[in-house]
């Protein structure tokens, strides 16, 4: 983990703790609420309110007053995952079973969707440009979803610039949203520029996710889009060619959206979450 304010790290403490202070009530009734907290209650790396939680000290903002939007950025991540696992057919998550197999389907995308719902109802005391935000990443992260579903169904593997735009949609747009939802609410004149490097750093963050995937040879159900095979089949590389490969445009996305930011101070402040990438 790269050393994160302690202002940052208590702030992404006391997001946990509101995450796991939800209860029953906070889901309707417990039959809602064994699906939720299933997934709740395993470790995730909190990137997404992290990324929020730096974004508002970068800003000069108190992180304190965002820990409910950085709650929000981790549910919408949280109920993408419990779906996730139903679409690409996995049995487990965070080293435990998925929601899906534990409580079954139906229960786990209810489950999933009351995520959403929670987020919603946290997120909206922030106003209607961070809602509209992150509601925008919530519909792309769907639309990117079934772009990924639908190359499976029709048993193509993405060319490299389709597998990058599913990677955009997917995850990078929300990645995108957790380091602009502060600025967005604070009317930082660099909210723009924190987003182009959120989604930049997204891409990348879904290439490594693609790289250790391959390289722990996780089984998924189906054969799902992944860089290392779209660059394999089109450019003749073997799986290890295409591994390195795939660093580099890693680290070109990185790049990029590093040297798109034209405040110095920005960027300098930016290029220190970049390390986050590669400290997991
Ligand atoms: C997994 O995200 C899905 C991707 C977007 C690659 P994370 O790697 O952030 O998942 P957790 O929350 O730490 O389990
Ligand atoms: C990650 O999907 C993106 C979302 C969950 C929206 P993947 O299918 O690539 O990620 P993992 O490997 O299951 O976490
Ligand atoms: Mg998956
Ligand atoms: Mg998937």
């Amino acid at each position: 983990m790269i050393n994160v304010p302690s202002k940052v790290s208590s702030s992404v403490s006391a997001v946990k703790r509101r995450i796991l202070a939800l209860d029953k009530h906070d889901f309707i009734n417990h039959k809602l609420y064994l699906p939720s907290s299933h997934i709740l209650n395993t470790k995730g790396k909190y990137l997404r309110p992290t990324l929020v939680l730096l974004s508002a000290h970068s800003i000069g903002a108190n992180p304190k007053d965002y820990i409910d939007l950085a709650a929000a950025a981790e549910l919408l991540h949280t109920s993408s995952l419990v779906h996730d696992d139903i679409i690409d057919g996995d049995k487990t998550r965070r080293g435990v079973p998925a929601v899906h197999v534990k409580y079954g389907t139906e229960a786990a995308i209810l489950g999933g969707d009351a995520l959403i719902s929670k987020a919603i109802q946290l997120s909206s005391a922030y106003g209607k440009q961070v809602m509209d935000s992150m509601a925008n990443a919530a519909l792309e992260m769907c639309a990117g979803e079934l772009l990924d579903y639908s190359f499976y169904k029709e048993r193509k593997t993405p060319d490299i610039d389709e597998y990058l735009e599913i990677a955009r949609l997917k995850s990078a747009s929300l990645i995108g949203a957790s380091c602009s939802a502060v600025p967005i609410h604070m009317k930082d004149k660099g909210a723009k520029e924190f987003y182009s490097f959120g989604l930049n750093f997204g891409i990348a963050f879904q290439i490594k996710d693609d790289i250790s995937d391959i390289k722990k040879e996780k089984k998924s159900k189906r054969n799902k889009p992944n860089i290392i095979l779209s660059i394999s089949r089109y450019e003749g590389l073997s799986n290890k060619e295409a591994a390195d490969k795939a660093e580099i445009i890693m680290d070109k996305y990185i790049g990029e959206g590093l040297s798109s930011i034209k405040s110095a101070k920005t960027r300098e402040t930016l290029s220190k979450y970049a390390e986050l990438l590669y400290s997991y």
